[in-house]
């Protein structure tokens, strides 16, 4: 569903994506890993549309789409969903209202009937009661005063309401508590499905012990250079990730 060729992008000036190469298809978990400013993020934003990257080179086809001709709202109709590093505080806009119109527009995108306020009300309810998140939050302001593991929780929510084909998580588990990591793990095993794609961007192994990964890949200086099965995200946890061959253009830092 996802063929990415070849990606090259960068912002102000400056490479950040240089070559990068993955495929996801439906009912797969791809994980990916790697140091600190590797490009993963700016992997999730230029999928999502940000607009401050610039494409350099590169193709990326999303069930049979130019995903990169798309505006990043057409991106979300067609299945796209990411969540983000940092969510984002929407004062003034509560939780259940921004949930309600996102869902909506996608219904609408795709020619369904849109749910009332009320119909909502009880979709979202079992959306909530599969990733715990209590009912007060509904009412809150979007992600304002949320503590960093509820927002993380809401990320998953959205998730569960919007039921996109493919999600990108970008470092979910950051921030959580080990019971919040299974509670989102869990919730997010339910929504996996077998049309579904599901790109898991983290730091940490024990993540991939509860989401269990097809694939993992590391991601070094703007692409992906070592791939392998879930066993490799125990063998990075050991050695980190010295050990990999950097790419021959990495800029050497002294
Ligand atoms: N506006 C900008 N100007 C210059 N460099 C930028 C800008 N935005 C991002 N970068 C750089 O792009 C690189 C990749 O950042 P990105 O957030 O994608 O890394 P990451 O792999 O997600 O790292 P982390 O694991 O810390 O989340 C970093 O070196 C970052 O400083
Ligand atoms: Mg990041």
């Amino acid at each position: 569903m996802l063929d990415i060729k070849d990606l090259y992008c960068s912002i102000e000036g400056k490479a950040i994506l240089k070559g990068l190469k993955l495929k996801v298809k439906a009912g797969e978990i791809h994980a990916i890993m790697g140091p600190n400013g590797a490009g993963k993020s700016t992997l999730a934003k230029v999928l999502a549309g940000h607009p401050a990257y610039t494409i350099t080179r590169g193709e990326v086809t999303f069930k049979g789409q130019n995903l990169l001709e798309l505006e990043p709202e057409e991106r979300a109709h067609a299945g796209l969903f990411m969540s983000f590093q940092y969510p984002v505080e929407i004062p003034g806009v509560s939780n259940f209202l921004f949930l309600h119109t996102a869902y909506n527009v996608n219904r609408k995108a795709r020619g369904e009937k849109e749910l009332t306020a009320e119909e909502f009300a009880k979709y979202l309810n079992e959306k909530m009661a599969l990733v715990d998140i209590k009912t007060e939050f509904k009412d809150r302001n979007l992600n304002e005063g949320f503590s960093g593991g509820e927002k993380k929780r809401n990320e998953i929510l959205q998730l569960a309401v919007l039921q996109p084909s493919l999600a990108i998580l970008d470092e979910t588990d950051s921030g959580l508590d080990i019971d919040a990591m299974r509670v989102v793990a869990s919730g997010v095993n339910h929504i996996m499905n077998k049309e579904m794609g599901l790109i898991l961007i983290t730091h940490y192994q024990r993540l991939l012990d509860y989401i269990k990964p097809d694939f993992v890949h590391v991601m070094i200086d703007g692409k992906i250079v070592q791939s392998g099965g879930p066993e490799m995200a125990l063998q990075l946890e050991e050695k980190g990730y010295d050990w990999l061959e950097k790419s021959p253009d990495a800029e050497v830092v002294k």
